[in-house]
């Protein structure tokens, strides 16, 4: 049996002050009722340092939302997994559709990301997902294998790896998958890591979903058979809308 896995990603939202009011609300909404869950928060870089004192003793895992692939030089505006480490992450978001969208982020970096992460000791939760586009022209499964192929290129060992899966089209939209197509997506990532990987770590990966979920639709989507829980944006900016989605996925 998978242990689900819940992460709010906060994306570019709180200063420092208001990241430690929302680490604090968060704990307090969550209370001790989220056993058999993994809980996450992924503040921006500004504020990992600060709310991870909040949430420190606590379960609820601190991490990052990006990190470069090397540890250090000239990469203006970048911040290197070893830094994350250091600065008490356990994982990083890596290949977010945001990343992709506006950074220029492609496959290849995502794989240079990922490996450079992994070989810091840090847990990698790794986003794949097709935009509308792809979806009507019936590409999704060529795009999200290319991805995860692409990705996972050279990489051996998948044991820290979570893979979310984002349709570009859900999030931030308010419109979510529906649980049968989420379900769908998520059954063809596990097939092609059986392909990969061989069935037992195909079987042990855990698979979020991603994209305008919210306390109204988590149950339904967090019950399909291969949805290992979920990577929230905006209810995540909410401690007892996030505290509802990680209770429908601690049952
Ligand atoms: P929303 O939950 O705001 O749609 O964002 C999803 C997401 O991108 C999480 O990484």
């Amino acid at each position: 049996m998978r242990r689900k896995i819940v992460v709010g990603n906060w994306k570019m939202n709180n200063t420092i002050a208001e990241s430690e009011t929302l680490a604090a609300e968060v704990l307090a909404a969550l209370g001790d009722n989220f056993s058999g869950c993994e809980v996450g928060i992924a503040p921006t870089f500004l504020a990992l340092e600060s709310a991870g004192r909040i949430i420190e003793g606590s379960e609820v895992q601190l991490v990052a939302q990006n990190c470069h692939y090397e540890n250090d030089g000239a990469y203006t505006g970048e911040v290197s997994a070893r830094m994350l480490n250091a600065a008490g992450c356990s994982s990083v978001i890596i290949g977010h559709s945001e990343r992709r969208q506006y950074f220029g982020e492609t496959n290849a970096t995502v794989n240079l990301r990922i490996k450079k992460a992994l070989s810091e000791a840090l847990n990698v939760i790794f986003c794949v997902g097709e935009t509308l586009a792809e979806r009507e022209s019936g590409v999704t499964g060529s795009i999200i294998s290319s991805q995860v192929r692409e990705g996972l290129e050279g990489i051996s060992d998948i044991s820290a790896i979570v893979i979310a899966y984002e349709p570009v089209w859900a999030i931030g939209t308010g419109k979510t998958a529906s649980s049968a197509q989420a379900e769908e997506v998520h059954l063809l990532i596990r097939t092609l890591i059986t392909e990969l990987y061989g069935d037992a770590a195909a079987q042990a990966l855990r698979i979020q979903y991603g994209g305008s979920v919210k306390p109204s639709n988590a149950a339904e989507l967090f019950a399909m058979p291969n949805i290992d829980g979920g990577l929230i944006g905006g209810a995540s900016l909410n401690a007892a809308d996030f505290a509802a989605i990680v209770k429908a996925a601690s049952h």
